[in-house]
């Protein structure tokens, strides 16, 4: 392990995306009516008694004023379903409001349909944090809807997976525990989370050992099929925002594997070879995994997966 301690900003920022976070809509409307919505993942909870809450704000972001003039804002904590609204809202925009359903909250601040939770807060503090405001909010309502949330990891995004194994010790020792195993091993969704949780514990290392993050591993994989892509098709295609896309792409290029014109990206021939070594090593794990079973059998298990996608 080498520690760096040079600050690259942009190796700072990759290194920070290893803390997996949910991801926030935060609104606020001024006393003229001007409405503003952010996409954040810096939001944090802060104090039970007062209940306080946190989330820093870019200083160059053309929406602070409006916080700044705003009694009250609202932070829309996003459910697994709300990706397109993650990418409307991190977009800047005359009229982000055109066409998307919300109500209205204390302070006026939009409060969006189908969210995970929703805080509403009053501005209580707003404190300096390098190039970022950081604004605390004390909460005066809140809505705990308990849908599935949205998370964000190393600039991807991505869902829960639950952990639920009990721990070897207590099977041995309640035998009610055995019961509740039993249940569990009929309970195919347990049993799906269970698969993926463990063929991605061996198959992970293996893709990070190529010196590339899933996300841009991704990239070069659906880039093999296009040869060349543009951002809003790969927006459709890899599950990443703008930004992220274009930093992914960067550190692709700088290692000669994508080259880049006018937002539009094309695999070189490295690029091919690289994409068609993930794919080996995609191919081995399967194998390994899967080679145990018949091919009437493995029919069947992509039916169902596939019924089930
Ligand atoms: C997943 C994700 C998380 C983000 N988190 C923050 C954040 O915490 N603070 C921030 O200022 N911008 C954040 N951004 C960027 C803003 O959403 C983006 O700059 C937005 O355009 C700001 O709106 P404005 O430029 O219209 O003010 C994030 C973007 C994404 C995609």
């Amino acid at each position: 392990m080498t520690t760096q301690t040079e600050f690259d900003p942009k190796a700072f920022r990759r290194a920070l995306g290893n803390f997996a976070t949910g991801i926030t809509v935060i609104t606020a409307t001024a006393p003229n009516g001007e409405r503003v919505g952010v996409t954040a993942n810096s939001f944090n909870s802060v104090s039970l008694d007062p209940p306080l809450i946190l989330w820093s704000i870019d200083k160059r972001s053309g929406s602070f004023k409006v916080f700044e003039q705003a009694s009250h804002f609202a932070v829309n904590i996003l459910a697994a379903d709300q990706i397109d609204l993650s990418n409307h809202f991190a977009k800047p925009s005359d009229d982000k409001f055109a066409g998307i359903e919300f109500d209205e909250g204390a302070g006026g601040a939009a409060v969006l349909r189908d969210c995970a939770a929703v805080f509403q807060c009053e501005k209580y503090e707003v404190v300096e944090g390098g190039d970022h405001w950081i604004l605390i909010g004390k909460v005066v309502g809140f809505e705990d809807i308990g849908r599935a949330p949205l998370l964000y990891h190393q600039g991807s995004y991505s869902a829960v997976i639950p952990h639920q194994r009990f721990p070897a010790k207590a099977e041995e020792e309640a035998p009610g525990i055995k019961a509740l195993e039993g249940r569990l091993n009929n309970n195919f969704y347990y049993l799906m989370t269970q698969a993926v949780r463990a063929y991605q514990a061996n198959y992970q290392p293996l893709q990070l050992s190529t010196g590339l993050r899933t996300s841009e591993a991704r990239m070069l994989m659906v880039l093999e099929q296009d040869r060349q892509l543009c951002i809003d098709d790969l927006l459709k295609e890899v599950n990443m925002p703008r930004e992220e896309i274009q930093n992914a792409a960067e550190i692709l290029e700088r290692k000669g594997l994508v080259a880049l014109t006018d937002n539009c990206y094309r695999i070189t021939a490295k690029g091919m070879e690289q994409a068609a070594s993930l794919w080996e090593l995609a191919a081995e794990e399967q194998e390994k995994v899967f080679s145990q079973f018949s091919d009437d059998e493995l029919n069947a298990f992509r039916k169902v997966l596939m019924s089930i996608i």
